[in-house]
Order: C-alpha cells, then sequence, then structure tokens
C-alpha cells in the first residue's frame, strides 16, 4: 500500500514499530560505512601481480626510466586509445589522477585559455552546466575557480538535453559541462545514443566551450546487461566539433586507486595546445608505472576481462542493496534506477527527507554520504537524494547496513506524511 494512501492511525502503528527496530539497530552499536565509493581490498589484491610483472623499460635513448616522453609511454597511449576509440595521437597518458588531469585543464583555461578560444577565462563570467546528481569532486573544482553551476536534471537518457542545447546556444558564458556518460555517478545512467550525438552537434556561442566527459566507468560493468556507451569522438569527427571534447578516464578503479594511470583523449589541435603548457609543467609522467601497467595489462580484451573479476566481486555486493531496496516497490516511498554498472546506487526518498534519512542512519551507526552532497553547492532542491555507495564494505556488513537504511527511510517516510496531516 502507498505510504499516503495509510490511514493516520496505520501510520502510527508502522512508526512505532520501526521506532522500536531502530532502538534495536542503535543499541548494537555499529559502524558501518556506505559512503565511500571506493574499491574493496579484494578487488585491489587482483592488481598485485603488477608490481612484479614482467616489463621492459627500454635501453639508450628509449630507456623508460630516464626523463622524457611528456605523452606518456607509447603503448599505454595506444592501450587507453584502443579503449576508448580514439587514435593514439589523441590521447596523453599522464599520472595517477584523472580528476587531477580535469583541475589543471580548467586551471590552464582559466589562466591561459583553450585552444582556438578567446582568451583566459580569468576576470570573464563563467558558467558550467551539472548534470544532476552528479559527481560532487567536479563541482568542487568548478566552485573553487568561482565558476556558476547551473543544474541540469538527469534524464534515463542522461542529461536533459532540450535544456542543455538552449543554454550552451544562447549563453556566451556557458564554457564548459561536466558529463559522467557511462554508469554516471551517482545515477548509473549511461547517455543514450541520441544524447551522444546532440552533445556531439551542440551548436555553442562561445568559442570556448568545452564537455569535460569523465569516462570512468567506461569498463565497470557490475551486471550481466552492460550498457554500451556511443563513442562520441566518431559523432563529432562527423561534423568537426571534436575540439569541443576533454575525454578522461585512469586505471584508478582498475588497478590501484590512486596509484594507477590516468589519461586524457582529445582532437590533435588540442593535444598540441595543451602539450605545449604541459611541457612546462613538467617533463614527463611517471613512465615506471605506466610501463607496469602495461605489462599487467597487456591489451583491451586482457583490461576488461580483468574487470570481469571485479564484477563478480561487486555483483553480489549490488544485489544485497537492490534486494533490500525492492520493499519499497509500490510504496511511493523510494524511486530509485538499479544500474548496470559504476559504484552507486542513486536512490531518491519523498522530498524533504535525504538529510534526516541520512541524520537518523548515522545516529544508529551508518555512515552515509552527507545528503546534498551530489549537488552543486551542496544544495539537492528536493532534498531527496542519497548516494549508496555498496563497494567497500563486506557483504555481512552491507546486510547490516541495509537494514538500517531501510528502517531510517520508512521512519522519515512516516514522520514527513504525519507532519503534514
Ligand atoms: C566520476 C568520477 N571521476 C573521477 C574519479 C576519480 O578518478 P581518479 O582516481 O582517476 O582521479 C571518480 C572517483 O570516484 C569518479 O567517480
Amino acid at each position: 500500500m502507498r505510504y499516503n494512501e495509510m490511514t493516520t492511525v496505520q501510520l502510527k502503528s508502522l512508526l512505532s514499530e520501526e521506532l522500536a527496530k531502530y532502538e534495536g539497530y542503535k543499541s548494537m552499536n555499529l559502524a558501518l560505512d556506505m559512503a565511500r565509493g571506493k574499491p574493496n581490498a579484494s578487488q585491489i589484491d587482483m592488481a598485485m601481480s603488477l608490481l612484479d610483472s614482467t616489463r621492459d623499460f627500454g635501453k639508450g635513448a628509449g630507456d623508460l626510466r630516464n626523463y622524457g616522453m611528456l605523452d606518456g609511454v607509447d603503448g599505454m597511449r595506444k592501450l587507453f586509445a584502443d579503449l576508448l576509440g580514439v587514435d593514439k595521437e589523441e590521447v596523453i597518458a599522464m599520472g595517477n589522477s584523472s580528476l587531477n588531469i580535469m583541475y589543471d585543464m580548467i586551471q590552464r583555461a582559466m589562466q591561459f585559455g583553450v585552444y582556438g578560444g578567446d582568451g583566459a577565462w580569468n576576470g570573464k563570467k563563467v558558467k558550467f552546466l551539472c548534470p544532476v546528481p552528479g559527481y560532487d569532486r567536479h563541482f568542487a573544482i568548478t566552485e573553487l575557480f568561482g565558476i556558476e553551476m547551473i543544474n541540469i536534471p538527469m534524464l534515463p537518457t542522461g542529461p536533459d538535453m532540450d535544456m542543455v542545447e538552449q543554454l550552451v546556444s544562447s549563453d556566451e558564458s556557458v564554457k564548459g559541462m561536466w558529463c559522467v556518460p557511462k554508469y554516471s555517478n551517482p545515477d548509473g545512467i549511461t547517455y543514450s545514443d541520441d544524447t551522444v550525438r546532440r552533445l556531439a552537434n551542440l551548436k555553442p556561442k562561445s568559442k570556448d566551450f568545452r564537455i569535460f566527459y569523465d569516462n570512468a566507468y567506461i569498463v565497470h560493468d557490475v551486471f550481466d546487461t552492460k550498457d554500451e556507451l556511443l563513442n562520441i569522438f566518431d559523432e563529432c569527427k562527423k561534423v568537426g566539433s571534436e575540439d569541443m571534447i576533454y575525454e578522461f578516464v585512469s586505471t584508478s578503479k582498475m588497478t590501484f586507486p590512486g596509484s594507477g594511470v590516468a589519461a586524457v583523449a582529445m582532437s590533435r589541435a588540442n593535444v598540441e595546445y595543451t602539450n605545449k603548457l604541459l611541457g612546462i609543467q613538467t617533463i614527463g609522467p611517471d613512465k615506471i608505472n605506466q610501463v607496469l601497467h602495461l605489462a599487467f595489462f597487456k591489451d583491451v580484451d586482457n583490461l576488461r576481462a580483468h574487470m570481469s573479476k571485479h564484477a563478480s566481486l561487486l555483483r553480489p555486493k549490488f544485489e544485497i542493496v537492490l534486494e533490500a531496496l525492492a520493499q519499497f516497490e509500490g510504496s511511493g516511498m523510494l524511486e530509485y534506477v538499479k544500474p548496470n554498472g559504476g559504484y552507486f546506487i542513486s536512490i531518491n526518498t519523498i522530498d524533504g527527507c535525504a538529510k534526516e534519512v541520512v541524520r537518523l542512519c548515522q545516529e544508529a551507526g551508518v555512515k552515509l554520504t552527507p545528503a546534498g552532497s551530489s549537488f552543486p553547492y551542496r544544495l539537492d532542491p528536493r532534498d531527496r537524494n542519497i548516494r549508496l555507495a555498496p563497494s567497500y564494505p563486506t557483504e555481512n556488513d552491507l546486510r547490516m547496513a541495509s537494514a538500517v537504511l531501510v528502517n531510517c527511510i520508512k521512519i522519515a517516510s512516516y514522520r514527513s506524511e504525519l507532519a503534514k496531516r
């Protein structure tokens, strides 16, 4: 039965049942954490042989242990290029973090401008389109640089493209857009073919406009049904818009988070422009780590095989949370999309209840990502979205954390409805 069709007597009786359960959970002194989108140690262990893989660093002028190779190790660029469906010349393989590359790309745009653009963004009004809910660290970067963020609702097909097209084509201060096109953080949505085509065909008013296309979950399937993402560069090349895209990727959630290899793919013109500035910033990336990664993965087929081992560890964890949430079906208390991959399950409570659910969980010893985190300025206008991260806890901990979460959602929903009557 839907919660808002229950009588007040029914609601009060259900609330007191749930409150009794809640007291029980509190007395257990739990210390559980569903806040961190981190791989579990068992996933990381599967990459340990990377450290003693057979490797060839080359000799003489090609000695990869020495300075140089600003673009990264050739083989590693090729591996990323194969993964992204672009040419090796369109890839720069860099250091340990794609987020770091994104930050640097914005920093450079602020200080020096972008290729073919109107000069430094500093001192100008700059706006970024931010599909919501989205990745908090993206929003933190744009907030830090004083860039105004505009919420774009996420639809089952990706960002609301009617709104994107309207803003990008009419407002010169719109100079960027954040995108997580595959298994988006946190919704787990993959952009439809139509969305990718519409992105590639945008007609920006500003010459500076860039799409920050963060393909962090490109090979991070969890279930047997896998989402397919159209290659945006193929679409851009058909209409000559490839300078508009910066695509990011990393092995953080394939091998070692924080010690993987990250890369950016972009047009040759963008690569050339970036390299001029990058060459002042550094003599070259950590090629030793790139060689180790290359020796470990060898090629994209092997990389995919490695990621299917990750999926087999993650699948039961996602199932535990999804099974717990399934009891809300038809209740009107919760909305969510079952993702086919990525690292998160994103839930929407009744409007105005997300903060309260997170607070109740916290008090019962279950840590969740703070409500509002997935929105620019941490402001969820409807206070309803919560990001759940099932990867890190053990299956037993997840079972308990999910039970507490369900209990807290019920308490907050019943209370909210009673308060309205
Ligand atoms: C969408 C997204 N992009 C980037 C990152 C971080 O990537 P990296 O470790 O390569 O900096 C994360 C980590 O959770 C993420 O969710």
